[in-house]
């Protein structure tokens, strides 16, 4: 009898795993022209932080409020871009920053380091938490499965996983494998991270790849890095996770897409007008809002007069 009622509801979650029947977008804000959004985080009441990775600067922005302006939050000197966000405690976020050419995407040795931003009273407190010095290109931040005191980080030059313990300032690199490297051809290897369960995800844009490692209580890697799907040619960049586990990435030049627990692939969008997507995030702060899927583009940062980043809601029916 339970099995009676229970199996058309199993079909119909397969179907939704499958198929996204409807996608429609928004544009929201635009930047200037020239300045390249790298990364987005969603805060507890609903605001969106905005990582550019043109000018050294953290950005907020209200989505709630109609033509909405992002605004600085803080100027991280010494560094040229801002790459990975992650709230590592409620209203407080790590941040990385260095100095990186954006016309080949190096980076410059140690100048690279993850802050705080502490968003708890009504002043933004930013603090440095630790240099990581051998590294020329940090990307993403993701908090290790079964710590909250160790993050982990991208480096999308020398493909590894970096973890740097939040208590003690110290890092090391947890795992470099063959499914982070980069490619003559494009020197960003692996880019986004976001943890779910017991395993970190992550996408590396030169080859590809969407892919997991699965990680012990230690924040060790337990094994090697695993595809989930590969898509030889795409751009994929940052990532977010539906509800049921889908992943939605941001694919450059212009398109997002699905990728199932099983790794079925859909492109959701493929537009023109969306011009570099960078990273995605599905909105807080009310049930509403959490229906609705940020997007973020690097827009033409490298033709002067270009298309600015933008920030787009995609509602996803
Ligand atoms: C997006 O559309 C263009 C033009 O039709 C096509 O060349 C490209 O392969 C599409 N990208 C994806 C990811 O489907
Ligand atoms: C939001 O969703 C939760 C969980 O589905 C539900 O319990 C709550 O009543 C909803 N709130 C509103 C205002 O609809």
């Amino acid at each position: 009898m339970a099995h009676r009622i229970l199996r058309p509801y199993f079909l119909l979650l397969t179907l939704f795993v499958q198929h996204v029947l409807s996608v429609s977008y928004e544009k929201i804000y635009q930047f200037d022209s020239g300045e390249f959004i790298e990364n987005i985080a969603a805060r507890s009441n609903g605001h969106l932080l905005l990582s550019v990775l043109t000018e050294p600067n953290l950005y907020t922005l209200d989505p709630s409020v109609p033509n909405a302006k992002a605004q600085i939050i803080h100027h991280f000197d010494g560094s040229t871009g801002v790459t990975g966000i992650a709230e590592i405690a409620h209203d407080i976020f790590a941040v990385s920053a260095g100095q990186l050419d954006l016309r080949t995407f190096q980076g410059v040795k140690g100048t690279f380091a993850v802050y705080t931003v502490d968003l708890t009273a009504s002043a933004p407190v930013i603090n440095k938490l630790a240099d990581i010095p051998d590294t020329t290109n940090l990307n993403g931040i993701a908090l290790s499965p079964f710590s909250p005191n160790v993050l982990l980080l991208s480096d999308s030059a020398s493909g590894a996983i970096w973890s740097l313990d939040i208590k003690t300032g110290s890092s090391r690199i947890v795992l470099q494998d063959p499914l982070f490297e980069a490619r003559p051809s494009n020197p960003l290897g692996i880019n986004g991270l976001k943890t779910r369960g017991k395993y970190v995800y992550f996408t590396n844009s030169a080859q590809g790849i969407f892919g997991r490692v699965p990680f012990s209580v230690l924040s060790t890697a337990s094994g090697p890095a695993q595809i989930i799907t590969k898509v030889p040619g795409a751009g994929f960049d940052d990532f977010t996770f539906d509800l049921i586990g889908n992943a939605l990435i941001a694919n450059h030049p212009g398109s997002l897409y699905q990728i199932s627990a099983s790794g079925v692939n859909t492109v959701l969008i493929n537009s023109t007008s969306i011009v570099e997507p960078t990273s995605a995030i599905f909105g807080r702060g009310s049930n509403e809002s959490a229906k609705t899927l940020y997007v973020t583009t690097g827009g033409q940062f490298t033709v002067p007069g270009g298309t600015g980043g933008q920030l787009f809601a995609v509602t996803l029916f």
